[in-house]
């Protein structure tokens, strides 16, 4: 996140004797995803946070594949998956590959017995239902429906929800999560072209310092095993911090869509990018205005990327058949397009309520067997005539 940000208190100069009211030193710590080369940010702990007590219990909770290498286009449907009480017991990684790994996860009970943190991956949570805070060591970040919550690899979190009634679309990302490239300026500024800007990010606020030492469970996502470690002290010991690598969120209903006279490209609807996947918003926007414009999409020959669409609300223009939360997979190595009829159907109409994001990814993904559960079984037969 290119923006400096701050909270609580920290000493005027980094690196500096900075002390508790008892006259202990604070404990420094910086944090960053890119060795000392990407962003960071300096954080002051109450306790040392590097007091690991105890490991109790490492759980293997890699994805299952079950189909690595295949060309069928997919329907999941994934409100199909059954909600759970516990946040991380919840998710159900779908289409994965070496750098992302994609799923849903329908948690219906507030994260209250563990703190949580990510070793291995950026988060990115798409919220479709449901609403609350996400309770991080640098402060809070209140989300409702359409927030995209983007959480850099590392950071100890706590999620509140307001109601059992939660879904969520993710990816977890082992590069980093970033704002497009080419719309910030030579010192990250959003440019004017940006479809958003930095006043719609949701920054982190209302910092929570807590000094008992009591132990407390954290659990931490490595290398696809789920470590539980007992930490001496409450990891939401914060007093203060400042830098430009934190949590952060952004509402999908905040992107202000790109228009034109004839059918604009993907690209226009890029919201974030990494090294290996691009994650695209489309929202409720006016259609080309070109007299003769087709507004639905020309087919187009995806063979370097996997697309996954996840759809939120309204009717999908292109698609057929598609219905809030479903996701569909457009595989590698064969065209995709438009649905039979939704090339005639699009001409003349004046906009779109649609909503839904998109996944692209450089290499291609493999389908687990938690997906293979949600799979409609037909839907790469859905261009045919009848
Ligand atoms: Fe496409």
């Amino acid at each position: 996140m290119p923006i400096y940000h701050k909270q609580g208190n920290i000493p005027p100069k980094r690196h500096t004797q900075f002390r508790r009211p008892d006259g202990e030193l604070y404990s420094e710590q910086l944090f960053g995803t890119i060795g000392f080369d990407g962003m960071s940010s300096l954080l002051y702990h109450h306790n040392r946070p590097t007091m690991v007590k105890d490991i109790i219990k490492s759980t293997d909770v890699s994805p299952k594949i079950a189909m690595e290498k295949h060309i069928r286009s997919l329907k999941l449907v994934s409100f199909k998956t059954e909600p759970k009480d516990d946040f991380l017991e919840a998710r159900e990684p779908l289409l994965v590959n070496n750098d992302v790994h994609i799923g849903v996860a329908a948690p219906k009970l507030s994260m209250t017995e563990y703190f949580y943190k990510n070793a291995d991956a950026d988060e990115m949570l798409f919220i479709h239902k449901g609403s609350g805070v996400l309770r991080t060591i640098f402060g809070k970040i209140p989300f409702e429906y359409g927030d995209y919550l983007i959480i850099p690899r590392g950071v100890i979190y706590q999620i509140d929800f307001d109601s059992t009634e939660n879904r969520i679309f993710y990816a977890e990302s082992f590069t980093p999560i970033y704002t497009p490239k080419r719309y910030r300026n030579w010192f990250g500024q959003l440019l004017e072209h940006s479809p958003y800007c930095e006043r719609d990010y949701k920054l982190p606020q209302d910092l929570e310092t807590y000094t008992d030492m009591d132990e407390h469970l954290m659990k931490v996502k490595k290398q696809g095993v789920l470590h539980e470690m007992v930490y001496e002290g409450n990891p939401f010991d914060v007093v203060g911090w400042d830098g430009y690598n934190y949590p952060y969120g952004f509402s999908i209903h905040n992107f202000e869509p790109i228009t034109g006279r004839i059918h604009q490209p993907p690209p226009v609807h890029q919201t974030f990018e990494t090294s290996a996947f691009v994650i695209c918003s489309f929202v409720p926007r006016l259609y080309d205005y070109h007299p003769k414009s087709i507004p639905a999409p020309y087919n187009h020959s995806n063979i370097d990327s996997d697309e996954v669409l996840y759809y939120v609300d309204g009717d999908f223009m292109s698609r057929n058949g598609v219905a809030p939360g479903n996701i569909s997979l457009h595989p590698a190595g064969i065209p995709h397009g438009p649905h039979p009829g939704a090339v005639e159907r699009s001409i003349g109409q004046q906009g779109s309520e649609e909503l839904a994001v998109m996944i692209d990814t450089f290499k291609p993904l493999m389908v687990t067997e938690n997906a293979m559960k949600l799979d409609d079984g037909d839907y790469y037969k859905s261009w045919l005539n009848s």
